[in-house]
């Protein structure tokens, strides 16, 4: 895979009022892992939208390798970046193998409409996400957390450079949620994907990206590494939350734990 070049310059985004994104300068690390994380309603779904020209800048441009996305036409766009949006709707009846097959159209033409490699990219996708034994049953009769990860396999199959994800890990209970975010290391690390997600747990956050961005009303209020970012005081500018920041035990990136009204900080009782 090339190495994309994903960037917004001066990007301003709205739908029909007050803008939701101001003048937001981003570089995406190539072949890295980035978090998008943030209050809820600050605009990170608006954002990762218009990174995947779901939604078009009032001002300013989002760009693939120097290209404005306005001008890239859509099957070669798909062909470079894919995007599981925040809630995704599959047709009534379709099947698990119809929606990951989606992922392959892309790659098809008039003349060469199913090949070898989309037989093998679905199949790995429907391993990978462990759903193969699925992939006869509608959509739309699975679990929150099979949906799901049929949506991912999707977006896996398509086999991009860019894979953007807006909270990949919602419906999925704890076990699964890990599952995901390993699934997404595998595919940085074993097919150098760029990835973007969003995501709702700062911890989580913090232990699968090498880059975060932390929105705050729509402009980014701190970006770095997660041991950068992730203070104290960034938690309680970007998310009005008093906490104090650790060290994860297993993965060694900062841990977040929140106080709220009833716990100071101070123990309870104290042994001495
Ligand atoms: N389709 C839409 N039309 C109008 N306003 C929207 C639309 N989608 C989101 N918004 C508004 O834009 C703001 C940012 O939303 P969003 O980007 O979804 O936030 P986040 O993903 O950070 O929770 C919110 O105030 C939301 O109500
Ligand atoms: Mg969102």
């Amino acid at each position: 895979m090339t190495t994309p070049d994903l960037r917004a310059d001066g990007l301003s985004l709205a739908y029909d009022g007050e803008p939701i994104v101001r003048d937001l300068d981003l570089v995406v690390p190539p072949g890295r892992i980035t978090a998008i994380v943030g209050a809820n309603a600050c605009g990170k779904s608006t954002l990762l939208r218009a990174l995947a020209r779901l939604l078009g800048p009032r001002h300013g441009a989002v760009r693939l390798d120097g290209r404005a996305l306005q001008s890239i036409p859509t099957r070669e766009l798909a062909q470079r970046l894919g995007i599981l949006p925040q809630t995704p709707v599959a047709p009534e009846g379709l099947t698990v193998l119809d929606l990951v097959n989606r992922g392959r159209s892309p790659h098809q033409t008039w003349w060469r409409q199913w090949s070898t490699a989309d037989e093998r990219a679905v199949r790995a996708a429907l391993a990978a996400t462990g759903i193969a034994e699925l992939a006869d049953r509608p959509v739309d009769e699975l679990s929150g957390g099979q949906r799901q990860r049929a949506w991912i396999a999707m977006a896996v199959a398509q086999e991009t450079a860019v894979l953007l994800l807006d909270e990949p890990t919602t419906y999925l209970d704890l076990a699964h949620q890990i599952d995901v975010l390993d699934l997404v290391v595998d595919l940085n690390r074993n097919e150098g994907r760029t990835i973007v997600m969003v995501l709702h747990d700062l911890n989580q956050a913090c232990r699968y990206a090498d880059h975060m961005v932390a929105l705050k009303d729509g402009r980014i209020a701190a970006e770095g590494a997660p041991a950068d970012v992730v203070t104290a005081e960034t938690v309680q500018d970007v998310f009005g939350l008093r906490c104090r920041v650790a060290l994860d035990p297993v993965s060694e990136t900062p841990m977040v734990i929140p106080m709220g009204r009833h716990h100071s900080g101070v123990p309870v009782r104290s042994s001495s």
